[in-house]
């Protein structure tokens, strides 16, 4: 009897155990078709994410500069997990990097940036453009500072905002991935961590061009699905090796391997996705910082051609040309 209750309240625990920050996963009854059984917020909320961008319906919109500060400086040790889900990357020490602008009222602190990859290099993204797939997607979560903390802008509409980042496929290593795709093996099984020390930049791990970027109101993409994020999609995409790509997929879940941990596009209902258009005078005033050689270069091509590649047209024939282009490499 005194067994039967020791091996019954064992069991409950290894439950709550396990169960705790596990208890979704990506296949078969824990896949996010049965998230809302658990998680309320992921059911049926009319502002889930992601979402697949359709070009042909978006809106041009002028929003204020971004500004990053501390994404020029390197990290000075950070934290890499596993935690079942995704990779996991947080800051252990040094300075907290944050943004504001766009179409941010706030000022937003870095919590921690995280993977989605697929099976294959044609899968793996969350967001899609025009129902195309990228094989990684980048997210990068900041908390709105005016809430004090992560877990508190939970609970507001404007509390979060995530800067994504899409990966194209190269020939080439990127060798700012080198010393991250070093240590992922360390963390292979379900909870490992590591630290590193002396880590790129945020701006070398992703990309400085960030003047281009879809926008709209969505929610995180993994329980409890909290509609409570400004999403913040850039066009510009990142380059990584098949090889590098091909490193994510040998993590561990708490089901075996995590080869993919991506949410299926949810609907748009009728929610407006923004286009950034950045403008002449932004740009303009942009080059006068001497530190960015990028948009220096930008300014050479003179007010009235840069002006005419912006227009609407040109935009447009521009992205499909950039997305054709990584579609057929
Ligand atoms: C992993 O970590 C979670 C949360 O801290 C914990 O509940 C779980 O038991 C751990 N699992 C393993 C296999 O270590
Ligand atoms: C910023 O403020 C405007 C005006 O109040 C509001 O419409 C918009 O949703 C806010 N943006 C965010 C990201 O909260
Ligand atoms: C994307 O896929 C959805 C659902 O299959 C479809 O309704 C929509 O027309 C597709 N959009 C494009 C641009 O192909
Ligand atoms: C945001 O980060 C800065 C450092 O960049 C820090 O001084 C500030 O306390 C942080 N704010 C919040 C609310 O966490
Ligand atoms: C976050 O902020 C809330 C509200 O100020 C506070 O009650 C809570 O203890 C804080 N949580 C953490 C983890 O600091
Ligand atoms: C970023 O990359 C450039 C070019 O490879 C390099 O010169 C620079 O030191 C890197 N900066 C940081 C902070 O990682
Ligand atoms: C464009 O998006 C709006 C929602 O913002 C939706 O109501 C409309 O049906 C969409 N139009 C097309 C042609 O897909
Ligand atoms: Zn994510």
């Amino acid at each position: 009897m005194v067994t039967d209750l020791k091996t019954i309240i064992f069991g409950l625990l290894i439950t709550f155990k396990t169960g705790y920050g596990q208890d979704f996963g990506y296949d078969g009854n824990t896949g996010p078709d049965f998230w809302g059984l658990k998680y309320q917020g992921c059911n049926g909320g009319k502002l889930q994410s992601p979402i697949d961008i359709e070009l042909n319906n978006v809106t041009e919109k002028e929003f204020p500069p971004l500004v990053f500060q501390h994404f020029d400086e390197p990290l000075e040790t950070v934290k890499l997990e596993n935690n079942g889900h995704t990779a996991l990357l947080s800051i252990k020490q040094g300075k907290i990097p944050n943004v504001r602008g766009g179409p941010l009222n706030e000022t937003y602190n870095f919590s921690q940036l995280h993977f989605h990859w697929g099976r294959t290099d044609d899968e793996g993204s969350e967001n899609l453009v025009n129902n195309q797939s990228f094989p990684l997607e980048l997210h990068m979560v900041l908390y709105n500072t005016k809430y004090g903390n992560f877990s508190n802008a939970l609970y507001y509409d404007d509390g979060l905002t995530v800067l994504s980042f899409l990966y194209h496929k190269t020939i080439k290593q990127n060798q700012h991935y080198q010393k991250f795709e070093r240590e992922l093996p360390a963390v292979e099984n379900l909870n490992a961590t590591v630290d590193i020390i002396g880590f790129v930049s945020l701006d070398n791990f992703t990309t400085t061009d960030r003047n281009e970027y879809f926008t709209y109101k969505g929610s995180l993409t993994t329980p409890p699905c909290s509609e409570v994020v400004t999403w913040l999609e850039f066009i510009n995409t990142i380059p990584l090796s098949h090889e590098q790509i091909q490193e994510f997929r040998f993590l561990s879940g708490a089901r075996g391997k995590l080869n993919h941990n991506f949410r299926p596009a949810q609907a748009r209902n009728d929610r407006s996705v923004y286009m950034n258009i950045p403008t002449l005078s932004s740009t303009a005033s942009s080059s006068n910082d001497r530190s960015s050689s990028k948009l220096n270069a930008h300014s050479k091509n003179g007010r009235s051609s840069s002006g005419d590649l912006r227009s609407n047209c040109g935009v447009f024939v521009l992205l499909m040309f950039k997305y054709f282009y990584y579609i057929v490499n």
